[in-house]
């Protein structure tokens, strides 16, 4: 690219990841995303949130182009990545490209050391090992705990070192953006918070993109500077993190903090689409 034309190309790509409409069926027959939109500003933290089986996950595998391994198959809409359609990239080049997912369940490869763990993550990379160690080093300086266990068997460590082992080895690709699904799960509060925090320091320090998919609407809201809504499948609801915290639906029904009477589940979500339709 010749230097006059990044000024513009740079003003074209303030969104990092857009989502258009996209529908996603597994196995030929299962209907399971039904028009969801997105979008992650470049250096944004945005949530992505909703119950079991809303589709999150489906939605981040659909941007990373995994869903083929899993029989899935998005049959509408389009999905950019800085810029560039996802679908003509195979998951590989879209690492190289700078987008990497790391897995639900934190997936390290368990008879391997921390240290070997974060060397896989390096795998789509080509300039070489001097660049590679200081990236280990820099890993090793945002996660302390990892430096400590680097000899340690992942499959022997906690839950939380593991999750961090998980998103040091996506940060060995050198990625502009993370798709990071539910990293609270299963972990302690203040793991969690220690997570986030880490999380916070890598956006500002490292200027790394995240979506982020989690159940744990609190904790996402006050990392996350925008947040979507999932439920079945679509975009329910979508604002800024504060007024999303601060609207009464989502209080009452993903932070367990509403007032008064619990009205059904049901009649405020048809509420809320009839009042997005009028709008
Ligand atoms: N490989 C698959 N084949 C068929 N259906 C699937 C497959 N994977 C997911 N689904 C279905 O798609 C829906 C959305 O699942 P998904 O895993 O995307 O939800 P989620 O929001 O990530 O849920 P959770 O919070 O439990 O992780 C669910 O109804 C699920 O049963
Ligand atoms: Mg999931």
């Amino acid at each position: 690219m010749s230097t006059a034309a990044a000024p513009a190309a740079e003003a074209a790509t303030e969104t990092i990841l857009s989502v258009n409409n996209i529908e996603v069926i597994y196995d030929h027959v299962i209907l399971v995303l039904k028009g969801v939109s997105l979008t992650v500003p470049r250096g944004g933290i945005v949530a992505l949130l909703g119950a079991n089986g809303a589709g999150k996950t489906t939605t981040l595998k659909a941007v990373s182009n995994l869903l083929r391994a899993e029989r899935g198959e998005v049959t509408k809409g389009s999905i950019e990545f800085d810029g560039e359609r996802v679908d003509r990239m195979t998951p590989n080049e879209l690492v190289r490209r700078g987008c990497i997912q790391v897995m639900e369940g934190r997936h390290c490869f368990g008879h391997l050391t921390i240290e070997e763990n974060l060397l896989t993550g390096a795998f789509t990379r080509r300039d070489g090992g001097a660049a590679i160690r200081r990236d280990m080093e820099m890993v090793y300086d945002y996660f302390p705990r990892l430096r400590q266990r680097k000899s340690s068997m992942s499959g022997y460590t906690s839950g939380g070192e593991q999750q961090m082992c998980a998103i040091g080895r996506a940060l060995m690709s050198r990625p502009k953006m993370i798709l990071l699904d539910e990293p609270s799960m299963g972990l302690a509060p203040q793991v969690v918070e220690e997570i986030f925090e880490i999380v916070k320091d890598l956006n500002a320090r490292e200027g790394v993109s995240f979506l982020l998919a989690e159940q744990n609407t609190n904790i996402a809201l006050r990392y996350a500077t925008y947040g979507y809504i999932m439920e079945t499948g679509r975009i329910v609801m979508d604002g800024d993190a504060a007024s999303l915290r601060e609207n009464e639906d989502v209080k009452e029904f993903y932070l367990g903090i509403g007032e008064g009477e619990r009205k059904s589940f049901r009649e405020v979500k048809s509420y809320k689409r009839r009042k997005r339709w009028l709008m």
